[in-house]
């Protein structure tokens, strides 16, 4: 039987792909997935639904083709540029739009993706471990304005929100570029083919700074416990691995792994450095027969240059989320060299 109908906005994403998998294989859920280019291939207990946020009428109609919506997931986002400003008017209006359509009686929960970004990871140290109370930073920030929006509308409601606060989103995920696995393969890849040892091509700081980050099936798990457990409405919580690291530690390991000798520091911006490797690229497929792709379609140099250039500690508490009963945690090198491995099997990564 089913009780539950969660609507997930942008269902195909980095944050929502895997809690749409999830909740799809739990009992009594049933899933309605919107973004404006759904998948074709079909999944049981999911419903996919093309909808452009952006577009009041059409969340209406996504919305009422969904039926009893007993749950929203909010994990889309408007258009942007790695490390620039984000659109808040326009990330807020998304949020609106649906919401518009989904606060009907029957709305149990509202669940927002944040993240990191909002402690001002992307603008330089901040106070570490850092916890949901933090102050804020300068605006503009979308993350506040949406959960702004999300607490004002909740007054008076029978319906309760949370919002989730991952790092970077780590998977298995072939159809999506931006992702630190593939792209650190293919770095890997291509130093193997050069000849060279495997150098870090961040900033020095970021190789010894104390780091984490979120695999996205621990991230869905906690979603799916933040849409159901009391504990946790009407509050933010951080999500990460749990295990904080330090690049300067792991890259041997990567090395090993790729079977080339540890390189040195050497700071790149790989935007730049790399746009002349396609044809590197095509050697590489071409030996080890993979699965024809492009290398921006593998490896975006700008988001690596992103990833890779924190030179501070960038360390969230989840000392709230363990305390409301949120206990999972996953060991980082082992889930890196898990996903790594499994790009291998697909033929994606040599
Ligand atoms: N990725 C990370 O590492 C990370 C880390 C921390 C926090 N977050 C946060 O998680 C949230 C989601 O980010 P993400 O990385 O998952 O994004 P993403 O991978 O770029 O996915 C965005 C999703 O939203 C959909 N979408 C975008 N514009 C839309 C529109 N106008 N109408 C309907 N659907 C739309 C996309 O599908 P279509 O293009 O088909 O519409 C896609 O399903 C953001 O708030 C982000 O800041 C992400």
């Amino acid at each position: 039987m089913v009780d539950n109908i969660a609507v997930i906005a942008g269902a195909t994403g980095a944050a929502a792909s895997r809690l749409v998998e999830l909740l799809a294989e739990t009992p009594g859920w049933r899933v309605v997935g919107l973004c404006r280019r759904p998948p074709g291939t079909p999944r049981a207990n999911v419903r996919y639904l093309a909808a452009d946020l952006a577009d009041a009428a059409s969340c209406r109609r996504a919305v009422d083709e969904a039926g009893a919506v007993t749950h929203l997931v909010y994990a889309a986002r408007a258009a942007f540029a790695e490390g620039g400003v984000e659109d808040v008017p326009a990330n807020v209006a998304m949020l609106r739009n649906l919401l518009d359509a989904c606060d009907r009686p029957g709305l149990r929960h509202v669940h927002l993706l944040e993240g990191t970004k909002w402690y001002g990871l992307h603008l330089g140290p901040f106070a570490t471990p850092a916890r949901e109370d933090d102050p804020r930073h300068m605006p503009p920030n979308f993350y506040y304005d949406q959960q702004d929006l999300l607490t004002e509308r909740r007054t008076g409601k029978g319906w309760s929100w949370s919002a989730s606060r991952p790092n970077l989103i780590v998977d298995f995920a072939p159809g999506r570029a931006r992702n630190l696995v593939s792209t650190l393969g293919a770095w890997a890849a291509i130093c193997r083919e050069l000849g060279v040892p495997l150098d870090f091509p961040g900033r020095a700081g970021a190789y010894t700074a104390l780091t984490e980050l979120t695999d996205a099936r621990l991230l869905a798990r906690a979603i799916r416990w933040m849409l159901t457990d009391p504990r946790a409405a009407d509050r933010a919580f951080n999500v990460t691995n749990g295990d904080p690291f330090r690049w300067s530690r792991l890259w041997p390991r990567l090395a090993a792994y790729f079977g080339l000798p540890c390189g040195q520091v050497r700071p790149l911006r790989l935007a730049a450095w790399m746009a002349d490797k396609e044809a590197v690229w095509r050697r590489v497929s071409a030996r080890h027969g993979l699965v024809p792709r492009r290398l921006s379609e593998v490896a975006p140099w700008d988001f690596a240059d992103f990833a890779l250039g924190f030179d501070y500690d960038v360390i969230s508490s989840t000392t709230r989320a363990r305390e409301a009963g949120f206990h999972d945690v996953l060991d980082t090198e082992a889930m890196l060299l898990g996903h790594l491995d499994a790009y291998r099997e697909a033929r994606l990564l040599p």
